[in-house]
C-alpha cells in the first residue's frame, strides 16, 4: 500500500464515521509560545476549551486531518531508523463529542482491519501524583481484545501535552505495532495553566496522532522509516558515496527546509528562520565534511603533502 493511499484510507475511514475533513494549519502557529506546530490538535487548542464552538465552525464536533508537523527536540536523533524533524500526522479530534471507547474502537478496526496490521502491546497510564489510573482505557482494550498486553506507564510516557505556555492535556494509550509506536491516543481531560496546575476541563476532548512514515513503515513492512516509498525516493538522490547516516540526515532536512519555505519562513537570525538557517547549514556541513572525509580517504593525490 503506498502512502498516498494510506493516507486516503484514513481520511475515508473517518469520514464514513462522522468526522469533517480539516484541511492542514500552517507549520507556523498562531500560539506565540510555540515556535512550530507539532501536533494535530495545535489548530483546534479554542475547541477544546469552549472558546471555539466546532459545530459552528466545521457542523460537527468530530474533525480529523492530516497535519504538517515540525519537531526539532530530536534533531540530533535525526538519521536513526524512526526520528524525523518534519512529518505528516494522521489525527482524528473530538471536541465532545464522543470519548474514549470510540477512540479506541475507531484505532483498533483502523489499523487491524483496515491496515491489517497486528497490535504487539499498548500502553496506558498508570497514575501519578494525584492524577488517577486511566482503568477505563485498560476495561476498553481488553474488552476488545481479552489477551492484549497493556503496559502501565507514568506521566513521562503515557501523559500528553500541553502545547506551549498552557492548555488541553490528558492520559494517554499508545499503541505499538512491529516494536514502534504508531498512534498516540490521548484524552483531554485535564487543562493545564502556566503555573503547571491541572484542572478538569469542562468537556473532554480527544486527540490522536499517528506519523505517517512511523505507519507506512509498518504497513510497507520495511525496517525504518527511509525505506519507505515517502523517503526512499528523495534517499537515493542523495550522493551515492555518502554514508548512510549522513544521507539520512540531508535527506530529512531538505524535506523539512522546502516545508518551511512553502510556508512562508526565510533564514534569519531568529525564531522559526534561525531553525531553517540551522537545518541549512547541517545539510551543507554535512555534505562538505562527507565529501571531504572520503576524499582524503579515497583519492591521495588531493592529501596535503
Ligand atoms: N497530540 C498528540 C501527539 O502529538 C496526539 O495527537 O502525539
Amino acid at each position: 500500500m503506498t502512502h498516498q493511499e494510506i493516507r486516503q484510507r484514513f481520511l475515508d475511514f473517518f469520514k464514513q464515521r462522522g468526522h469533517i475533513i480539516v484541511p492542514s494549519s500552517s507549520l507556523l502557529p498562531d500560539d506565540p509560545s510555540v515556535l512550530f506546530t507539532t501536533a494535530g490538535m495545535q489548530q483546534f487548542k479554542p475547541y477544546y476549551t469552549g472558546q471555539a464552538d466546532a459545530m459552528k465552525d466545521f457542523g460537527s464536533l468530530n474533525t480529523a486531518s492530516i497535519q504538517k508537523s515540525m519537531r526539532t527536540s530530536d534533531i540530533d536523533e535525526v538519521g536513526d531508523d524512526s526520528h524525523l524533524t518534519f512529518f505528516e500526522m494522521l489525527g482524528n479530534f473530538s471536541f465532545g463529542g464522543y470519548w474514549k471507547k470510540e477512540t479506541i474502537e475507531y484505532a483498533y478496526e483502523f489499523l487491524t482491519k483496515e491496515l491489517k496490521l497486528k497490535i504487539d502491546y499498548v500502553s496506558i497510564f498508570k497514575g501519578e501524583n494525584d492524577i488517577p489510573a486511566d482503568e477505563e482505557s485498560e476495561k476498553i482494550w481488553k474488552k476488545i481484545v481479552p489477551d492484549i498486553k497493556v503496559k502501565k506507564l507514568g506521566r513521562s510516557d503515557n501523559f500528553w501535552g500541553p502545547t506551549g505556555n498552557e492548555g488541553p492535556c490528558g492520559p494517554t494509550s499508545e499503541i505499538f505495532v512491529n516494536g514502534a509506536e504508531v498512534w498516540n491516543l490521548v484524552f483531554n481531560q485535564y487543562y493545564c495553566d502556566k503555573d503547571g496546575k491541572l484542572e478538569l476541563l469542562k468537556t473532554s476532548g480527544i486527540d490522536t496522532g499517528m506519523g505517517l512514515d512511523r505507519l507506512a513503515t509498518v504497513v510497507q513492512n520495511k525496517k525504518n522509516i527511509f525505506e519507505t516509498d515517502l523517503l526512499e525516493p528523495i534517499l537515493k538522490l542523495a550522493p551515492l558515496e555518502l554514508e548512510e547516516k549522513v544521507k539520512r540526515v540531508i535527506v530529512d532536512h531538505s524535506r523539512a527546509i522546502a516545508f518551511l519555505i512553502s510556508d512562508g519562513v526565510q533564514p534569519s537570525n531568529k525564531e522559526q528562520g534561525y531553525v531553517l538557517r540551522r537545518l541549512m547549514r547541517r545539510v551543507i556541513t554535512h555534505n562538505f565534511i562527507a565529501k571531504a572525509d572520503l576524499t582524503l580517504t579515497h583519492d591521495k593525490s588531493l592529501r596535503k603533502p
